[in-house]
């Protein structure tokens, strides 16, 4: 991975907080600034839902380093950012259902994290762009398809919310304040380092997991459920390529995902090519919280950002299985 580069500027004289950094998309982040030569990367996480494990190939570079901390800890978050550059905040509670279970918490950690964070990157004065991890779910009830930026419903769930409230934020820091930060909506992203034994793991990762171990998975509803499931990898260009973009005169924020559609059904038969195991899924009820179809327009991305999604569904399905299956955490 990674082979592909998505910058041309020289990163050793840059500085990037990773908030998040050791969870599953913010350590592939590290993973790509470390490998094209960054100054220095230093991650805050508080490793409640992230692992030690994500970025202890890291630990002894010069230029990187790990903040053991709470983004609901404001004086954490300003410290963090001494010295830094650019900034992407990954640190959140996903997951519908945990934010179900315990929405306090999730709007803790989602919310006033996320203010904390925002203000403390404008009050520094110094960072050069924060971009944050905005969500699909903010798409909501609606249900036209093609997902595009400005045509949302309202939310279904507690995290929705969350993510919601983010960009509301965001968009009036931005017009309030002069200060302009780019969010990224993504769509169900998966990849290496996702860890398929969290309680709240997304399907993706359960799912490689039965079909390596020789268990049947359970779809929850008839299969048809479908998602714009996305390589990590294009979220790390998506990110990179926010962080460096030159200069926006308002908030943005845009979908990131490969403008395709994938259902259940569809993953488990790819699923059963891919591992050469022929195992049927059976079927429970639908969860609470969760949208139908999901599928986005990524005209908005791909024009500011000149992005292009180098990874579709199955190639990167095929990277993701082959991780799973030589890993030990299984
Ligand atoms: N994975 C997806 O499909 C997806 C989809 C939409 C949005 N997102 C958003 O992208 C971001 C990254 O998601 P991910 O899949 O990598 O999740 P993740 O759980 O693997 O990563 C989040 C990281 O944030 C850390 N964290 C949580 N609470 C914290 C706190 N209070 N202080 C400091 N660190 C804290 C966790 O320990 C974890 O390492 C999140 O904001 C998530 O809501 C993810």
């Amino acid at each position: 991975m990674y082979e592909i580069k998505y910058h041309t500027e020289d990163l050793a004289d840059k500085s990037f907080l990773i908030t998040g950094g050791a969870g599953f998309i913010g350590s592939n982040i590290v993973e790509y600034l470390i490998k094209y030569g960054a100054g220095k990367v230093r991650v805050l996480d508080n490793l409640s839902n992230g692992y030690f494990e994500n970025i202890k190939d890291f630990m002894d570079l010069p230029n990187f380093e790990f903040v053991l901390g709470d983004v609901r800890d404001y004086e954490t978050c300003k410290k963090s950012l001494v010295g830094i550059d650019y900034v992407s905040h990954q640190a959140a509670l996903g997951s519908v259902p945990r934010s179900i279970a315990d929405p306090i918490t999730s709007n803790e950690v989602n919310v006033s994290g996320f203010l904390n964070i925002l203000n403390a990157v404008k009050e520094a004065g110094t960072i050069k762009r924060m971009v944050y991890a905005a969500s699909s779910s903010t798409y909501g009830d609606s249900p036209a398809l093609p997902k595009v930026e400005g045509n949302e419903g309202n939310p279904l769930s507690p995290y929705a919310v969350t993510k919601l409230v983010n960009e509301l934020y965001a968009e009036v820091y931005s017009k309030v304040y002069g200060f302009h930060t780019i969010g990224l909506r993504y769509f169900n992203v998966f990849g290496p380092k996702q860890n398929p034994n969290n309680p709240y793991a997304a399907v993706i990762p359960i799912f490689c997991k039965h079909f390596i171990e020789g268990t049947q998975p359970t779809i929850n509803g008839d299969g048809l459920t479908s998602r714009d499931f996305t390589f990590v990898e294009n979220a790390v260009q998506a990110n990179i390529k926010a962080m460096l973009l030159p200069s926006i005169d308002k908030h943005e924020v845009m979908n990131m995902a490969c403008g395709d559609q994938v259902t259940l059904n569809e993953m488990i038969e790819m699923l059963k090519v891919i591992s050469g195991n022929q195992i049927n899924a059976e079927y429970g009820p639908e969860r609470k919280g969760d949208v139908r179809h999901s599928k986005a327009s990524i005209d908005k991305i791909s024009s500011i950002l000149n992005y292009e999604p180098k990874f579709r569904f199955h190639k990167g399905l095929e990277i993701v299985f082959d991780w799973y299956r030589n890993k030990m955490i299984l």
